[in-house]
């Protein structure tokens, strides 16, 4: 008999990415079909997220809500970083959860469906060469998975604790999903890794020297791909090669994410970044004289411990400069087992009052960018048909398309931008 899993996934692109392993292997092997009501399913999964909120409130507040609306004999499985992070202390404090499957040890789902009360969080757990079954999924865009875990020791970051070392998937796998994925009808290729432009730094078998650079020229041979993006690489890997790959290569989109967490160099030393204030504006500089109409976003933690009002305003100076697309701006949370856990935090309004400060300047800048784009021409590649159409350009702006033309996932138009409201774009296609 057909059985039905609900999944709730919290989390990073790496952690949907899991999420849809996790699905498929259950599809195929152990004959389940997703459903949206968890009232009905036999499988509860929640896959977990603990990079910045604390996660013990959240999750136990949400297996108290599924523990109390599931069928009776329905299972409960928590999967993900908090669940590496926890372990069995899940199930000592929540006896209704049937098995914890860390991040990393996804390929073990089928087996711990079945036993009970089974913990498999090891982080030392080497699944890069575990052939995940492919899904059939004819969506037009794919994540692929190029590498697990992350090696870096940023002092605010929980990553390396709840996803290990960092181990790159041989290219083989790669390719050979992605052009299965390609057949099906996917347009757009996402790669995925903590670290994404540290590809091939560590095999675990014999594998010939390769890099991201390389990664990014195989993959853009395959027929049918017409857009490659990537996170999250780190700004420490963007060599001259590889930017000018990016720059040169027409497949890849020209929208790149470079997480600056920190414009001053004090801040950036105590986070253990690994680059300067100056090596990531020269990075800036280069990637803008090659590709003048680039895209660039970035993550920003506010407040870190060691954070003074100067080393704020050095952060508002190097937005001011970049002029970021994109910005993700956070609170810095302590996380334990992380160097900087112990330190002592910045005061809650302080944190709050510079968070307000970075957004508002942010909008402003979003604001007279958008202006400028008025007439402008877009090949937008079309992401949402449902309750609006909406696409994204080549250089990652989303821009909502008005007029009545029908118009399918994944097709690119030009599109000519006609209105900006409040930094939003509009536009027609043309
Ligand atoms: N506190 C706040 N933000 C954090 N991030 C990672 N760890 C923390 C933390 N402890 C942010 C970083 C990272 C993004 C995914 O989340 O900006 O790039
Ligand atoms: Fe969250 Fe980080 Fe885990 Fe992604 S890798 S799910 S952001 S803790």
């Amino acid at each position: 008999m057909n059985k039905k899993l609900f999944i709730k996934t919290f989390g990073c692109a790496m952690n949907m990415r899991d999420s849809e392993h996790i699905i498929t292997e259950l599809q195929i092997k152990e004959n389940y079909s997703i459903t949206e009501n968890a009232k009905e399913a036999d499988l509860i999964i929640i896959n977990t997220c603990s990079v910045r909120e604390k996660p013990e409130r959240k999750l136990f507040s949400e297996i108290g809500i599924y523990s109390n609306i599931k069928k009776q004999n329905a299972k409960i499985g928590i999967c993900g970083c908090t669940a590496s992070a926890l372990g069995e202390k899940i199930i000592k404090k929540a006896p209704s959860v049937d098995f914890v499957l860390g991040a990393r040890n996804v390929s073990k789902i089928s087996k711990v469906i079945s036993i009970p009360k089974a913990v498999e969080v090891a982080t030392n757990y080497d699944e890069s060469n575990y052939e995940f079954c492919i899904s059939k999924d004819s969506s037009f865009r794919a994540l692929i998975n190029i590498s697990i875990g992350c090696d870096k020791k940023c002092s605010y970051c929980i990553v390396p604790h709840t996803r290990g070392k960092e181990i790159s998937i041989p290219l083989d796998m790669i390719l050979k999903e992605a052009e299965f994925r390609a057949k099906n009808g996917a347009k757009e290729i996402i790669l995925l890794g903590q670290n994404v432009n540290n590809y091939g730094a560590r095999f675990s078998n014999h594998h010939r020297k390769v890099n991201f650079t390389n990664l990014l020229q195989e993959v853009s041979k395959i027929d049918g791909i017409q857009r490659i993006k990537f996170v999250s690489p780190h700004p420490l890997h963007m060599d001259d090669e590889f930017i000018e790959e990016f720059a040169y290569n027409k497949k890849i989109s020209k929208y790149i994410h470079m997480p600056l967490q920190s414009g001053s160099n004090n801040v950036l030393k105590d986070m253990k970044r690994g680059y300067s204030k100056e090596w990531f504006l020269n990075r800036v500089e280069k990637i803008k004289k090659l590709v003048p109409n680039v895209g660039i976003g970035s993550d920003i933690i506010v407040a870190f411990p060691t954070e003074s009002e100067d080393d704020f305003k050095d952060t508002l100076d190097v937005v001011k400069e970049v002029g970021f697309d994109t910005l993700y701006s956070f609170i810095y949370s302590p996380r334990e087992n992380t160097s900087a856990f112990n330190l002592e935090e910045i005061p809650r309004d302080v944190a709050l009052s510079r968070l307000e400060t970075l957004q508002n300047l942010h909008r402003e800048i979003l604001k007279s960018k958008a202006k400028k784009e008025i007439n402008n021409t877009h090949r937008v590649m079309i992401e949402n048909v449902i309750d609006s159409i909406e696409g994204r350009s080549d250089n990652g702006r989303l821009i909502k398309i008005e007029g009545s033309k029908e118009v399918s996932l994944g097709e690119i138009y030009d599109v000519v931008i006609t209105k900006n409201e409040n930094g939003s774009l509009f536009g027609k296609i043309a």
